[in-house]
């Protein structure tokens, strides 16, 4: 399968005006499934404007829109830790089905690490994956992230526990 063209993509701030493609993109039970429950479905537009709105709010900026052929159609997030954990954050991501499989999400979660990693004071980032979820499992190891281990009805999704596991990367 043809690969996505590199840099063709931008990740950039949430804006009011993606209401719509947000909607469009994230309004999919194939996302929503891997997700936490946080990301609903259906994904309605009054759902679109209150996370646009809480992401626009936030400061520093932690919610990024993925942006390709001028719309937003992904976000990906990072989570910092609070105390002694405070130099470790979790990343978390989607992207429209109609992009899926095309090299896109490595691609975006790499540019997402080298910004992180040369500019804030995050040394260590982690995500949590639903063991079944195999293509983010794909996304984290071809970006370096190395499996700690296997988190045991750890979720509770779709009324039913699920297994995930615990990637992590350090600077
Ligand atoms: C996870 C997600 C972001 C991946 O995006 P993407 O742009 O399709 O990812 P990429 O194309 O960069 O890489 C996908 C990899 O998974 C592989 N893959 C796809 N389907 C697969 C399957 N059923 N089994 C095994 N591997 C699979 C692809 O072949 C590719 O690996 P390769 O480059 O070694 O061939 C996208 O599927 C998504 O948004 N899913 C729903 C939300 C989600 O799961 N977010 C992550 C939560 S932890």
């Amino acid at each position: 399968m043809e690969k996505f063209q590199k840099k063709t993509f931008r990740i950039r701030s949430w804006q009011p005006t993606d209401v719509p493609s947000l909607v469009e993109h994230a309004n999919n039970a194939n996302i929503a499934n891997n997700l936490r429950d946080s990301f609903p479905y259906p994904y309605t537009e009054e759902d679109a404007t209150i996370y646009i709105n809480y992401a626009i709010g936030k400061s520093p900026m932690q919610d990024f829109a993925i942006e390709t052929d001028g719309k937003a159609m992904g976000g990906i997030s990072l989570v910092p830790l609070s105390d002694v954990e405070r130099f470790s954050a979790e990343i978390g991501y989607w992207l429209g089905e109609s992009y899926w499989n095309k090299g896109i999400a490595t691609e975006v979660v790499r540019t997402f690490i080298n910004y992180l990693f040369h500019n804030t004071s995050i040394v260590r980032l982690f995500a949590c994956v639903f063991t079944h979820n195999l293509p983010s499992v794909r996304v984290l190891e071809k970006n370096g992230f190395r499996k700690v281990g296997i988190l045991h009805k750890a979720a509770y999704k779709n009324n039913r526990f699920v297994d995930m596991y615990y990637y992590e990367r350090c600077t």
